[in-house]
Formats: structure tokens, C-alpha cells, sequence
């Protein structure tokens, strides 16, 4: 399973990529709006800088909900760098631009994804990857990764090459459970990834190791 980090904050993502497990990263308005990147250049600017910290793919998202406005969007996005992936919400203008991105050999990955249903669509119109949100469907009470379990299944039956990006991921056991699920990234906060190091034995068991260290040096 592949690992993105989900944030438009450049430390963070360098943190995520010293830690050598970094395949790429997602951002969407909102997270570009939490750093304070307003205005087509800063935007574009930010993007490029994204690129030049990881070696992966790039989700950058379009603001847009018509089908010329989405293509006009995507086209200036993928001519950042090679490393971008268009984001496109799922709405039926948004399946049309999938299809067309793909037609044109640009990468997409189709965003808001909340039901089997909507994954089948963005499959069948050629998404790159596919990100139900599962924290938000945690959130109304129902099982997000229920959802990656059935989507990982039809996927397999019907051999769509679409790769399911679990999103909305909110602590480091919904990564865990996306692997198991079949997901096949998991898009994290950074909290979420370092998480996984979290074990109480591994402390103590460090320390223990450390302090039988110290007391031969003395002997
Ligand atoms: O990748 C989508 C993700 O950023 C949404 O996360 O926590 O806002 O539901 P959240």
C-alpha cells in the first residue's frame, strides 16, 4: 500500500518525505486555504513546490464544477509538473472530465466519493485513483471501510485498474484497516503516519535495552 500525506503544509510534507516512506501527496481547497494560498499564481507556485519536495504523484484539485472549466483547470495543473494528479469532485460534469483527462493521458483522482455506486462510475471513466472519504462516513455513523472492503472487491471481479486512495483518514488505526480492507493508498495527516511508531513494549523495551547497555560500559 502506497502512502500520501494529505496536507498542503510544506514542513510537513518534508517531514513525511525524510521519513523515507513517502509515495506522494493529496491537498484539496480547503487544505490550501488552511496555509493561506489564495490567487491563480501563489497557487501554482505552491503546487511547483510540493513537486520539488516529493518524488510521487500530486493531487491538486479543481475548483470548477463545469466540464470546460474543469478541462481549462486540469490542463494548466498538469503543465506544473508530471508528478500532478488532477482532482475532480463526483459530479456527472466531473465523470465527463475524467474520461476526457484520461482520453489525454492526464492522471486523475476523483474526489467526494461516498458509495459503491460512484466508484463504479469513476472506474468505468478512467480515474487514476479513486478516494472514498472514510472519516466522514465514520462521522454519520455508518463504516467507511465497509465501503473500501466492497469497493476493493468489485474492483478485483471486474478488473478496473483504478487505484482506491482511502481519504478523510483520521488516526493511525484507519490505516491499518484500509490496508487490510485492500485499499490501495491510504492519504493520512502526518499525525497518522507517525502514529504507527506508537507501542508502550517498544519504549519500554528501548529503554530496558539502553539502561543494560549503559550498566556493562560501567562494569
Ligand atoms: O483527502 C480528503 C481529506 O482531506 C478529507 O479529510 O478530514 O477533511 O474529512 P477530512
Amino acid at each position: 500500500m502506497k502512502f500520501f500525506v494529505d496536507t498542503a503544509n510544506l514542513d510537513q510534507i518534508r517531514e513525511a518525505q525524510d521519513l523515507g516512506v513517502l509515495d506522494g501527496v493529496t491537498t484539496n481547497p480547503s487544505l490550501m486555504a488552511k496555509e493561506g494560498i489564495t490567487g491563480t499564481d501563489a497557487v501554482m507556485n505552491h503546487y511547483k513546490a510540493i513537486c520539488d519536495i516529493v518524488d510521487g504523484d500530486v493531487s491538486a484539485e479543481v475548483i470548477s464544477t463545469d466540464f470546460e472549466g474543469m478541462i481549462r483547470e486540469g490542463e494548466n495543473l498538469a503543465q506544473i509538473d508530471d508528478k500532478i494528479v488532477v482532482k475532480v469532485p463526483m459530479i456527472k460534469e466531473g465523470v465527463k472530465a475524467l474520461r476526457w483527462f484520461s482520453d489525454h493521458g492526464i492522471k486523475t483522482n476523483c474526489t467526494l466519493v461516498f458509495s459503491a455506486g460512484q466508484a463504479i462510475l469513476a472506474a468505468k471513466a478512467g480515474a487514476t485513483y479513486l478516494s472514498p472519504f472514510i472519516g466522514r462516513i465514520d462521522d454519520i455513523n455508518w463504516d467507511g471501510m465497509e465501503l473500501i472492503a466492497q469497493i476493493a472487491n468489485i474492483y478485483a471481479i471486474q478488473g478496473f485498474s483504478t487505484e482506491i486512495l482511502a481519504a478523510s483518514i483520521r488516526n493511525p488505526l484507519h490505516i491499518v484497516k484500509a490496508a487490510e480492507a485492500g485499499a490501495d493508498v491510504c492519504t493520512c495527516p502526518l499525525s497518522s503516519i507517525t502514529g504507527l511508531l506508537n507501542h508502550p513494549l517498544t519504549d519500554i523495551g528501548l529503554a530496558k535495552f539502553l539502561e543494560d547497555h549503559q550498566k556493562s560500559q560501567s562494569l
